[in-house]
């Protein structure tokens, strides 16, 4: 279960007119096994046998130098079929190990296995890997560390050491039952019973003080922390008592440090912040609270863990907690979010694509579908549906991948529309005919090399909501955010083109837009959807295909041998 890791030298030998040009690159390769088994866990009081790699919750970190390669053996000892995704790695022409169940792969089913080939390019911080099949993820996920290449340093001092630190969800009742059994009524899934830091609830969590995640710090020094939010269905809020924190990266690209009080982090999301242990050495809560603003169910606890100075003193009978912001305080998650810059400066431009090719707008709605009599455990007896263009994705039996690529029908459309199929005022009063969806697995095809932006508009239909929108296969530039009705004179004026954040989750506001742009030099099938779980298996989700290039260079590469087969 342990990891190997090899070196390669690779030389690039290139002709440029009458000059050639020999370049090495050296990098790593990685070779990691895990083990898909069930594994019983105690929280809350509460015993369950839950799906895990190699017996671990959260599972084991995958640690790289950027530009490396990992080869995971994954070997599914489970009872049901599984995939695994390496959340924000880009796989540079390499759909085939992305992961997400049906759209790029078929399951991995019980007593099989597959080795992902994951290609690191230019990542460098904390992203993450997991499960891509049903609410697996819920216990199938760990983080994943890429170090700057040998030789190179941080953009800021060295820290002392660094802690991955995972917040997720811990659901008392078995997690597959829980949403094959929402699935069946129609309803709202129940929420977690508590969050957990490194698979600890934590103070003030039943059962939960003792075995809180301790992380010891020395006075004086700084820490990096590598946080992952795991969690299923709820943003979150994060801080540390009378510590403040700082900012500087997101999803694996360096960012102008930002310190601040709390942060405010999606789901999907990942970020690196510092933290100075320059406090009177005690022990200090850092804790996690939600930031949900919508009538759906969530949980509505608080998860903490201990950052824990060394050295004698006496220990406090009362714990410092972080001050952290009320649930629905979203002044206080903008003020967070809307700081978050790019290091790009005048000394160091970024390149942020000026001259958009492909506009794509799409209305984000949570939707319901009419039962029968009633019959469905959703508002006024219908079932809970979820959108994208008023299209609610429907899942094929095959993979999208397999059928784009040897040309298979029936399996997908190519018609996901640049619009909604009818304009309202998506953030005001909606009508009732925006309600209800249409079915179909529809991808948009875009070409090689074309210029995308694409505006989320969030909508005011069924249930107006935060969603934080992912990406497969990029990172994009978040040119811009706002409230309200997107417009393309007024809006497109507040946009940053000089230093916007480069990501792979951005949180929609609630009834507001966000517009992202990148250039489609990643040819592949990739999906795209919402990182709340609820909405994801709800069918707000589709499929963006870039097509190959002119050249093998910019062509998906042939498939490996040992997919797994669907049925
Ligand atoms: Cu975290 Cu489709 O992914
Ligand atoms: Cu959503």
């Amino acid at each position: 279960m342990g990891s190997t890791k090899t070196s390669l030298i690779l030389c690039f030998l290139g002709f440029l007119f009458l000059d050639s040009l020999l370049f090495c690159s050296a990098y790593n390769v990685h070779h990691y096994s895990f083990l898909l088994r069930e594994t019983n866990f105690t929280r809350l009081c509460t015993t369950k046998s839950m799906f895990t790699v190699n017996g671990q919750w959260p599972g084991p970190t995958i640690h790289v130098r950027k530009g490396d390669k990992a080869f995971v053996n994954v070997h599914n000892n489970g009872d049901y079929g599984v995939t695994i995704h390496w959340h924000g790695v880009k796989q540079p022409k390499n759909p085939w190990s992305d992961g997400p169940e049906n759209i790029t792969q078929c399951p991995i089913k019980p007593g099989k296995n597959f080795t992902y080939e994951v290609i690191f390019s230019d990542e460098e911080g904390t992203l993450w890997w997991h499960a891509h099949s049903d609410w697996s993820r819920a216990t199938i996920h760990g983080a994943i560390v890429i170090l700057p290449e040998i030789g190179k340093t941080y953009p800021f001092p060295k820290p002392y050491a660094e802690q991955v630190l995972i917040l997720a969800e811990w659901f008392n009742g078995d997690v597959k039952e829980l949403i094959d059994e929402a699935t069946s009524t129609g309803g709202d899934p129940t929420p977690s019973n508590a969050y957990a830091l490194n698979g600890q609830p934590g103070f003030p969590n039943n059962c939960s003080n003792e075995t809180s995640f301790r992380f010891p710090v020395q006075y004086g020094k700084t820490y990096l922390l590598r946080l992952v939010n795991a969690g299923m269905n709820e943003e979150m809020f994060f801080g540390i008592a009378k510590h403040n924190i700082t900012v500087v990266a997101q999803d694996a690209a360096y960012i102008k440090p930002i310190t601040t009080s709390y942060i405010m982090i999606t789901p999907g999301q990942t970020m690196d912040i510092l933290v100075t242990a320059n406090q009177a050495p005690s022990y200090y809560y850092m804790a996690a609270s939600p930031f949900f603003d919508s009538s759906a169910p969530y949980d509505t606890t608080n998860t903490s863990a201990i950052l824990q100075y060394t050295g004698t003193y006496t220990i406090p009978t009362t714990i410092p907690y972080p001050t952290l912001p009320n649930v629905t305080d979203k002044a206080a998650a903008d003020n967070f979010t809307t700081r978050i810059r790019s290091l790009a400066s005048a000394e160091h431009p970024v390149y942020v694509p000026k001259n958009v090719t492909t506009r794509i707008f799409i209305t984000v709605s949570v939707n319901q579908i009419v039962c029968a009599n009633a019959s469905c455990g959703g508002p006024s007896g219908n079932r809970l549906s979820a959108s994208l263009n008023n299209i609610s994705f429907v899942t094929p039996s095959t993979d999208v991948l397999q059928a784009y690529y040897k040309s298979l029908p029936n399996v997908f459309d190519k018609d996901f529309p640049n619009l909604p199929p009818y304009k309202f005022n998506f953030t005001g009063d909606v009508g009732n005919n925006t309600l209800y969806p249409s079915l179909g697995t529809k991808a948009r095809l875009i070409n090689y090399g074309d210029v995308v932006e694409i505006v989320y508009q969030g909508t005011n239909v069924g249930n107006a909501e935060n969603h934080p929108m992912h990406l497969h296969g990029f990172s994009f530039f978040l040119v811009g955010t706002g409230y309200g009705n997107f417009g393309l004179t007024n809006s497109t004026k507040t946009y940053n083109l000089i230093d916007p954040p480069e990501v792979n989750t951005i949180g929609v506001p609630k009834n507001g837009w966000a517009a992202i742009r990148f250039v489609a030099n990643n040819p592949g099938v990739w999906f795209m959807h919402c990182h709340l779980e609820r909405h994801a298996s709800w069918g707000m989700d589709t499929v963006l295909i870039v097509k190959n290039g002119p050249t093998e260079e910019t062509s998906i590469r042939p498939p490996p041998a040992n997919l797994p087969i669907c049925s």
